[in-house]
């Protein structure tokens, strides 16, 4: 499914109005279980040193963490001006500002810079276009590939369908363009083989599955 600009600009908004709850959230809270699980299949994997990508940013919090374990730099884009103002602020008051950049990009229509890790946590199930946002992060990563998409498999699946649809009828009823959209866990792993990764972990949180893709084929850009 594609998407078009004014969808674009209501998940901007619908985010630009979540962002300081957000950020607040995450300095009161810490990580959530699902990003945890993430910081650490990439901590498992080999993320001291590497150049991270974080696509669907919001406030920043994961990608500064990531500095925090040993990353060298990192880049998080968001739609969201507000989210990027907030982790651009989180930066400085973390001190780690130089390592860091934050900016407002539509992932799926723009390219990104080369990384060596690329993630999306709970990115997808924001935007129409999943595969223009998969391709964008599969042309980045030289070597890493994480996401976060909800639990939509197994027992879960219904409760997942009936949840995400009550929250789109609302979103309707409100007159929103925002949607929440499951997309086909096999068509993102198609998509992902074909721009060559494969599958090397996924965990399980309560409504989240964490995805961790390895390069294994051509394609990989240079960093730098
Ligand atoms: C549920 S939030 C998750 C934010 C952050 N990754 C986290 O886990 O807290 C989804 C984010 O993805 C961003 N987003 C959705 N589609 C995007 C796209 N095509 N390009 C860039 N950002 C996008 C939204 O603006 C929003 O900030």
């Amino acid at each position: 499914m594609t998407s078009n600009p004014v969808q674009t600009r209501e998940i901007a908004e619908t985010f630009d109005n979540l962002a300081h709850d957000r950020c607040c959230k995450y300095k009161s809270k810490g990580l959530t279980a699902s990003t945890e699980v993430l910081l650490r299949l990439l901590t498992e994997n080999g993320l001291v040193g590497k150049a991270v990508l974080d696509i669907g940013c919001g406030t920043g919090f994961f990608a500064l963490e990531t500095l925090r374990q040993g990353a060298s730099s990192c880049i998080g884009v968001d739609l969201s001006s507000a989210a990027i103002h907030e982790a651009n602020e989180f930066a400085k008051e973390s001190g780690l500002q130089d390592r860091a950049r934050f900016e407002v990009a539509n992932a799926a229509s723009t390219q990104q810079p080369p990384s060596d890790i690329v993630v999306m946590d709970k990115v997808l199930c924001c935007y129409p276009d999943a595969d223009s946002l998969v391709k964008t992060a599969s042309t980045s990563s030289s070597e890493l590939l994480g996401f976060v998409v909800p639990r939509d498999e197994g027992l879960m699946r219904p409760v997942m369908r009936v949840g995400i649809g009550l929250i789109n009828l609302v979103e309707r009823l409100r007159k929103t363009g925002f949607r929440l959209y499951l997309h086909p866990l096999r068509s993102l792993d198609t998509l992902l083989v074909d721009n060559g990764f494969q599958k090397s972990s996924k965990a399980k949180s309560r409504f989240w599955l964490v995805f961790l893709y390895k390069r294994t084929g051509p394609g990989a850009p240079g960093r730098g």
